[in-house]
Order: C-alpha cells, then sequence, then structure tokens
C-alpha cells in the first residue's frame, strides 16, 4: 500500500491504472477509522482491481471552529488498518495541497435541488457546500468507477447521488457509480461513528438510547401516525438523562421532504451527548 500525499503523484497513479484498464474504487473519509469505515472499503476492494481511500479531515464543511479541531486524526492506525484490508492507495493531503487560499476562504456554490435546506443543511449552514466541495474535487482527481459512502450521513449520500446522477456537474464523472452502504453498528446498537471516541464509557452507555428508541419506533409506527412517533421520539430520546435531541424528522427517502405516511419514509435524527453530537436513522418499511 502507498500513501500519496500529493495531487501530482496522486494523477501518476491514477493514469497508471487507467492505462492499464484497471476499476477504480474509491472510498472518500475523514479518517479516524472504524468498523463502519472498513466495511466500505472492503466492498470497494472486493468490486474493483484497485481501491483508493482518500483521508483528509476538509476544513470547509466544518461549520464550528472547535469541531473542526477536535476530530480525531491518527493516520499511522488507518494506514494499518487500510494495509490489511488490501488497499492499494491512500490518499492523505494537507489543506494546502487541496486548496488554493481563496478556494478555503470562499463558499462553493452549488444547486443542490432543494436537498440541503433541511435538517443538517438548516443546522449546519455551509456543512453541504464544503462536502460537495472536496467530494467532487476527489472524484475529479481519482476519476472513479465507483464510490463508497454509509447510509448512517443518508442526506450526504442522497446530496451526492444528486451531484453525480442529476446536477448541472453530472457529465463531469463519467459513468461514476454512487454505492451506499448500510449502518454498521456496535453490539449495543449503537451506530459506529468517528465521533464516538470522544464518548465517555459513561457517555457511550447513554447514547445506546438514540438507537433504542429509533428500533422501538418501528414498532411504534406499527400503529401511529407519522406525526405522533415523530414526537414519541423525540420525547423518549429528550427523557435520557444527557441526551438532547436537536432535531429528528421523518421525511420521504428520494425528497427528503418530512412526510406525512409511512411509504418510502426514513427518521433521521441528531442528539448531542454531552458536547458530542451523533446521527442516526432508521428506515420505515412501508405500512
Ligand atoms: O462522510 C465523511 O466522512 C465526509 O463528509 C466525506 C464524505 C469524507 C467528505 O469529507
Amino acid at each position: 500500500m502507498q500513501i500519496i500525499t500529493t495531487k501530482q503523484e496522486l494523477a501518476r497513479q491514477v493514469e497508471a491504472c487507467k492505462r492499464q484498464h484497471k476499476s477504480i474504487g474509491l472510498v472518500p473519509t475523514m479518517g479516524a477509522l472504524h468498523e463502519g469505515h472498513a466495511s466500505l472499503v472492503r466492498r470497494s476492494v472486493s468490486e474493483n482491481d484497485v481501491c483508493f481511500v482518500s483521508v483528509f479531515v476538509n476544513p470547509t464543511q466544518f461549520n464550528n471552529k472547535e469541531d473542526l479541531a477536535k476530530y480525531p486524526r491518527n493516520l499511522e492506525r488507518d494506514a494499518a488498518l487500510l494495509s490489511s484490508i488490501g488497499v492499494h492507495f491512500v490518499f492523505a493531503p494537507t489543506p494546502e495541497e487541496m486548496y488554493t487560499a481563496e478556494e478555503m476562504n470562499t463558499c462553493f456554490t452549488f444547486d443542490f435541488g432543494g436537498l440541503d435546506q433541511v435538517m443538517e443543511g438548516k443546522m449546519r449552514p455551509g456543512h453541504f457546500n464544503g462536502m460537495v466541495q472536496v467530494v467532487s474535487r476527489l472524484f475529479h482527481l481519482v476519476q472513479p468507477d465507483r464510490a463508497y459512502f454509509g447510509e448512517k450521513d443518508f442526506q450526504q449520500l442522497a446530496i451526492i447521488r444528486f451531484m453525480v446522477e442529476r446536477s448541472e456537474l453530472k457529465d463531469s464523472f463519467g459513468s461514476l457509480q454512487i454505492v451506499g452502504c448500510p449502518i454498521v453498528r456496535e453490539e449495543s446498537g449503537l451506530a459506529m461513528s468517528s465521533r464516538n471516541e470522544r464518548l465517555s464509557a459513561e457517555e457511550k452507555r447513554t447514547a445506546v438510547e438514540i438507537s433504542r428508541t429509533l428500533f422501538k419506533s418501528l414498532e411504534w409506527a406499527k400503529e401511529q401516525s407519522v406525526e405522533e412517533v415523530r414526537k414519541r421520539v423525540v420525547d423518549a430520546v429528550n427523557a435520557v438523562d444527557g441526551l438532547e435531541v436537536e432535531y429528528y424528522e421523518i421525511v420521504d427517502k428520494t425528497t427528503l421532504q418530512p412526510t406525512d405516511n409511512w411509504h418510502n419514509a426514513i427518521g433521521c435524527i441528531t442528539v448531542y451527548c454531552g458536547p458530542v453530537r451523533l446521527i442516526d436513522n432508521i428506515q420505515y418499511p412501508a405500512l
């Protein structure tokens, strides 16, 4: 496995793969890798001739300086995990290698087809602009055949699909296929996240109540309306000492707009566990 830190070396390796007609899989990450990332990487390794993983804590998608500063970083540990899975190339650039000073300080504008008006887009202004800025750049640099993203960040995945399949940029990505992969959970049910590293043992036990409540809501949905279940989830999570719901929205999986029926519905939650912001979601079967 080779660790690449410059765009120039990356371009050289990508060109060599293209010359040999090798299919390329890309897993974009911000590092602090866990079993959730590992599941994406394993899939990419098994479905492509060559697998690239990017490890880059993208400053332009953080609207909170403290969150950026505290984001866990450990390239050595990440590289050991990626090498053990059979990754060929890790791209780990500095922010200065990725962006000019102007790009770093100017909001990247993009038509999100309205997908950014709700949930994370509302709570974290500019987050998706920065996310799309880095993901589109990675796609242009690596020119993958397939790119892999977790369903935990469901809204992110919807926006990336929109960008590749329906936006004005779509032709620049060739025949790139976006592959969404299921949430990986700890045995307790807690959705795996790099941010879990910032939870104390006590907070981790408390955080389990988030997924426990979401799973219970599958039962509630059999008898109650969308609004009743939405409110019941918020009340149940807020009743747990140490948890505070930022939002729980039950939306249509395709449009991400709030829905009043169970067809194609997904519930997306963001909860503060102490100072740590956690997200999770649950897909409701049609009832
Ligand atoms: O999901 C993430 O870790 C990031 O948003 C991504 C897709 C790697 C872009 O920085």
